[in-house]
């Protein structure tokens, strides 16, 4: 009687889940006794264990004394700020001799050809390969030391691993070329970087380089390493410049072009302490929850010219891991996911949106797609708890498949570059079953400088600050952003901020202070719990012809919440008293969203209706004021275009940000006769 008693006040939330579930199905659709006995046992074999956070999720961060207003992570020594996490690996060489130590010889670097499983180059061939090319290096000329500038050029693949270790093996400094900079943008880096070796994968690459050198461009330029076979008319034609099979001291530096909003690239000189310390940064934040280890494989396809890809295949083979290498084709990224089977995922937010929008457009059905997101809360219910698994009763039902398409044996997604919606960030966590973290930051602290604490899978922040450095917040005045009311620019400070821009004193010093403070130019905002949320950003402000300060950014941000929209840009200038906007509808939700408005066509005839234009302008207009803007801040004309803006046609930075002048310059007629048609 009395165990009976306890039995049923006793609450098992999962009971009430498959409850709840039972309780939302048709009868008919409910199974018998025997079924749900095994369901039972199934239940109690699986029971779910909830992640122990590092830290008390409602305290995150923590002011320091001293620091204007500094706050620090909950991790790691309160002392002092973390430099490096093992003793052994300060240096990126030790890094990866740390790897090459503890896997003996295991795999570590793997590619494959279509349909073909991956093949592995263990630890002490890379070793052995990265050693001869460094030395064949040094025989053509290259100096062994941290002026001697190596540029790659190559899309990810082993070789762009090799090469970089070649580099750290001889104190050289690897500078990434990548295709989307253009080919001023890397004759200019050739030039600054004063370059006289590049290695690059394919012919192409090399004839850009060689058209340069053939016109006299880039004077420095020597040497071009292939890593592909070429034929004797390139060798012609690069005049002894071209070999390939070239593969016959410690504190360096790594440089990263980026790319800036105007002007040429700038050139962020990280030294192996920025790269470590930042590693280490992640690790620590990490490290009881989820250690990487010798069974860790990591996907490569995200471009390794970016610190974050690199960043995070150093903690892989860091710890005997192995990296596998996609196709080269990021449609065949699901084929080579299957084929690898990885453990680790670093993504972009733009590749969660395609999965998402691809999960629930293969639900075609409303109740399938009500069932997928029912399911997804029921799991959500147990991420508010902590709980992160992929063998619940909804895992086995409706996302094993979803799962099993990204290899099956996941066991952390890291994502960063840009914001990622709540709503995605929220469902995948769900679905995937496995831990998500979401990293903010720029090249110029290495990488990221906050970080989802574990345990902490609430969407709408970017987690706190990582243990390696500080953030404070200063004041905007102009923009009504004040430190004393946890608002401002995101400052940060410690071993992982960079040593300024290569031969640009200038710029330098706009962004890194006398105290060592690197002001990133977005605005944050501490949340109670000390995570951060980034609310805008500092530049790209303007102020309108009767002198209200403008900023697109924010405005943009409350926009893109409205549903057809996929793109906006909104504009205005000194000489304008109002603001108006490009939209590009999104082409998947568009036609359906105007169809409910009684509006019928292809995406790109409806992009040409007015009546489809004045009804998205409503719903942004209604969002705005949802959102508390001005009347001054809403824009009052927009032009609806049905193309999205891309690396591709150049009005995308590489890490997916707007490019606002050149989307101004583009947009330029448009933008005339919005303003024309607003006046008459
Ligand atoms: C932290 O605070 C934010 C904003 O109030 C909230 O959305 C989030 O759920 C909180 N996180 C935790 C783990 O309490």
């Amino acid at each position: 009687m009395q165990a009976q008693e306890m039995m049923s006040g006793l609450r098992i939330p999962e009971m009430d889940e498959l409850g709840h579930f039972f309780r939302s199905l048709p009868t008919s659709t409910l199974v018998g006794i025997g079924a749900l006995t095994a369901v039972l046992a199934y239940w109690l074999a699986t029971r779910p264990r909830p992640i122990k956070p590092p830290c008390d999720l409602l305290h995150q961060s923590e002011e320091v004394p001293n620091e204007g207003g500094g706050r620090r992570s909950m991790m790691g020594d309160p002392s002092k700020l973390l430099t490096h996490y093992h003793d052994d690996a300060r240096t990126m060489y030790e890094v990866f001799q740390r790897g090459l130590h503890i896997s003996g010889d295991g795999p570590c670097l793997g590619s494959r050809l279509p349909n073909q499983p991956y093949k592995w180059m263990s630890y002490k061939e890379v070793n052995a390969r990265a050693e001869h090319l460094g030395s064949g290096l040094l025989h053509q000329g290259c100096q062994p030391n941290p002026n001697q500038f190596i540029g790659v050029f190559a899309q990810n693949r082993p070789e762009w691993i090799i090469s970089e270790l070649a580099c750290y093996t001889y104190s050289m400094v690897v500078v990434p070329l990548y295709d989307t900079l253009g080919p001023d943008a890397i004759r200019f880096i050739i030039n600054t970087a004063e370059i006289s070796t590049v290695i690059c994968d394919k012919v192409e690459k090399a004839q850009v380089l060689l058209d340069n050198v053939q016109r006299q461009e880039t004077p420095c330029l020597r040497r071009i390493i292939l890593m592909d076979a070429f034929d004797t008319d390139l060798v012609e034609c690069g005049k002894g410049c071209v070999s390939s099979d070239v593969e016959e001291g410690f504190i360096s530096l790594t440089l990263n072009f980026i790319s800036a909003y105007s002007g040429n690239p700038k050139g962020v000189m990280l030294t192996h302490g920025n790269v470590v310390a930042d590693f280490s940064g992640f690790l620590k934040v990490t490290d009881v929850i989820i250690f990487p280890n010798q069974d860790d494989c990591l996907i490569s396809f995200l471009p390794l010219a970016h610190m974050f890809e690199r960043l995070i295949e150093s903690v892989v083979y860091c710890h005997g891991g192995r990296i596998g290498f996609y196709q080269g084709d990021i449609r065949l990224l699901p084929d080579d996911m299957k084929a690898l089977r990885p453990t680790i995922f670093p993504v972009v937010p733009r590749l969660l949106n395609r999965m998402y929008d691809k999960i629930f457009n293969q639900a075609n059905t409303p109740l399938k797609r009500w069932l997928l997101n029912f399911a997804a809360k029921r799991k959500g219910a147990e991420l508010s708890r902590g709980v992160i698994r992929s063998d619940s009763i909804w895992d086995k039902i409706f996302f094993s498949k979803i799962q099993a398409s990204l290899g099956g044996r996941l066991r952390m997604i890291i994502t960063g570059a840009a914001p990622t919606s709540p709503t995605v960030l929220g469902f995948l966590r769900a679905a995937l079953g496995c831990q998500v973290y979401e990293a903010y930051g720029q090249t110029e602290c290495t990488a990221g400088c906050t970080y989802t604490t574990p345990g902490d899978w609430t969407p709408g922040h970017v987690g706190a600050p990582l243990p390696c450095n500080l953030i404070k917040l200063v004041d905007v005045p102009e923009k009504n952003y004040f430190a004393a009311k946890g608002e401002g620019e995101v400052c940060v400070k410690g071993p992982n901020v960079f040593k300024g821009y290569l031969k640009d004193p200038e710029r330098t010093a706009e962004t890194l202070d006398s105290e060592g403070w690197l002001h990133t130019g977005d605005i944050g905002k501490w949340l109670h719990n000390g995570t951060l949320k980034i609310i805008d950003r500092k530049k790209h402000i303007f102020k309108l012809a009767q002198g209200e300060y403008i900023s697109p950014e924010k405005i943009e941000n409350i926009y893109i919440r409205s549903e057809p929209v996929a793109q906006l840009y909104v504009h205005g200038d000194s000489l304008q008293s109002c603001l108006v906007g490009i939209v590009v509808p999104d082409p998947e939700v568009m036609p359906e969203w105007a169809r409910k408005k009684g509006l019928i066509g292809t995406y790109k005839d409806l992009c040409k209706n007015t009546a489809l234009k004045t009804a998205i302008l409503e719903d942004l207009v209604r969002l705005g004021k949802a959102a508390g803007l001005h009347s001054f801040e809403q824009v009052k004309n927009i032009y609806i275009h049905n193309e999205m803006f891309s690396i591709e046609n150049g009005l995308l930075t590489p890490t997916l940000k707007a490019k606002r002048p050149e989307l101004k310059e583009f947009f330029k007629v448009k933008i005339d006769r919005l303003y024309s048609s607003i006046s008459m």
